[in-house]
């Protein structure tokens, strides 16, 4: 499915000390067999899980575990493999080396390595669940994730420990498709895109408001990508918890008409507009100055509707290519594509909501593609990154040339 080859490309893998070490040995095996020069990179607690010969055998390439020795040529590596890397993988993740990394610390090989290189970074925690979910580790993960690494969600299951939950590392083919996709190439450079994301909040009153549950993530992955791809990105959001994304100017928003004005006023120089905020569609009819007074046994609200963006700014379309999303319940074939021709935009990701792992706040998203033509595409359940890196291939490949015949 993706389209980007890791054949002929100089991958780095990194690799630190957890039991989880003995699946990198695969990983190792399978990137090789897809055609990519592989170098390995391993902490010294890694070493008591799995010997250096391993690697260095089945890659073909000293296996670099050592800052300081004799070798002069070793004493550079760090810089040279950094240079010269396409792309790095490393798994498994523990959790001192990721807080190494969200702290740029540099006290071994790989940590020292990393603040050298510039290419894809896929990182792939592995650790006890309780270790996982802690909130140094959840932190940590956050830093690498706005510093713009790839972070692949652990699988859950029974782990070494003997406990059940999320920690495992996933399995060596899901982590080089994951990788795969991590290579993007800067293909949108000179594009302007405009992303919308999170939800907005309508006030009934000071401390009170009415909203819905986006978390931004899906949004905030189309931003992301775009950028990592060479696109200049305005991040149009509501209010969320997750810090701006690397490289992407991020205006923020609260209610439906601030999104409003923040978009009209980027529209006319945008080439692509991505509408993954889910706005509120009604206000209440009137926002009380001060809080009020719990008295009354029923409150019944009158509410008013927002304006439509997306569809005011189908109305205005002259060059831009529009992206909307539809979150629906059910019928999605059906309410997609009503809104694709009246909204009047070039493509609709259709996203059934409801289920822990699709739509709202969870990491992972199911959504199909509706296009003008009638076609339709319904991709897996996969990170909402590799969502969003699948939906620039198809704007570039599908929607873009159209808009620009
Ligand atoms: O943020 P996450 O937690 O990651 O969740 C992701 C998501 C579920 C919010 C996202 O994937 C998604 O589906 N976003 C669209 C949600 C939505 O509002 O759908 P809708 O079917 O109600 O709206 C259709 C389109 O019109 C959307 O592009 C929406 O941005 C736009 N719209 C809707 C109402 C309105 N007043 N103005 C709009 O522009």
């Amino acid at each position: 499915m993706m389209k980007y080859s890791i054949k002929d490309r100089n991958i780095i893998l990194g690799v630190s000390g957890g039991i989880a070490a003995y699946k990198s040995v695969e990983i190792l095996r399978l990137l090789i067999q897809a055609g990519a020069s592989v170098r390995v990179i391993m902490t010294q607690s890694a070493q008591w899980f799995v010997g250096p010969l391993t690697f260095e055998a089945l890659s073909g390439q000293p296996v670099f575990k050592d800052m300081f020795t004799e070798d002069h040529e070793a004493s550079i590596r760090h810089i040279d493999w950094a240079q010269a890397a396409d792309g790095v993988i490393i798994a498994p993740a523990t959790a001192n080396t990721i807080g190494k990394l969200a702290h740029g610390i540099a006290d071994d090989p790989l940590s020292t390595f990393m603040l050298a290189v510039s290419a894809p970074v896929l990182v792939c925690p592995s650790m006890n669940n309780q270790m996982y979910a802690s909130k140094a580790v959840q932190r940590n993960l956050d830093t690498l994730r706005s510093d713009g690494y790839f972070v692949l969600e652990p699988g859950s299951g029974e782990l070494a420990c003997g406990t059940t939950g999320p920690g495992r590392l996933p399995e060596p083919n899901i982590i080089v498709d994951r990788f795969t996709s991590c290579l993007a190439p800067n293909d949108l450079a000179g594009k302007k895109f405009v992303v919308t994301a999170g939800p907005t909040i309508e006030p009934i009153d000071p401390v009170r408001f009415i909203s819905n549950p986006s978390s931004g993530k899906m949004g905030y992955a189309v931003a992301r990508a775009a950028a990592q791809r060479g696109a200049n990105v305005i991040l149009i959001t509501g209010p969320t918890h997750l810090p701006d994304p690397t490289n992407v100017t991020t205006i923020r928003v609260r209610t439906a008409d601030e999104m409003a004005e923040a978009v009209f006023q980027q529209y006319e120089q945008a080439d692509v507009v991505v509408k993954a905020a889910a706005v509120s569609d009604y206000r209440p009819q009137e926002s009380a100055v001060h809080k009020t007074k719990k008295g009354k046994s029923e409150w019944a609200l009158s509410l008013k509707q927002n304006q439509d963006i997306l569809k005011a700014l189908g109305r205005q379309k002259v060059h831009q290519v529009l992206v909307g999303f539809a979150a629906e319940t059910r019928d999605l074939e059906q309410n997609a594509t009503q809104k694709l021709t009246e909204k009047n935009v070039d493509m609709i990701v259709g996203n059934l909501v409801g289920s822990a792992a699709s739509g709202f706040e969870s990491d992972t998203n199911t959504v199909t593609f509706f296009y003008t033509d009638g076609t339709h595409e319904s991709l897996p359940s996969m990170e909402k990154q590799a969502v969003a890196h699948i939906l620039l291939d198809r704007i570039i490949e599908k929607v873009l040339p159209v808009a620009t015949d």
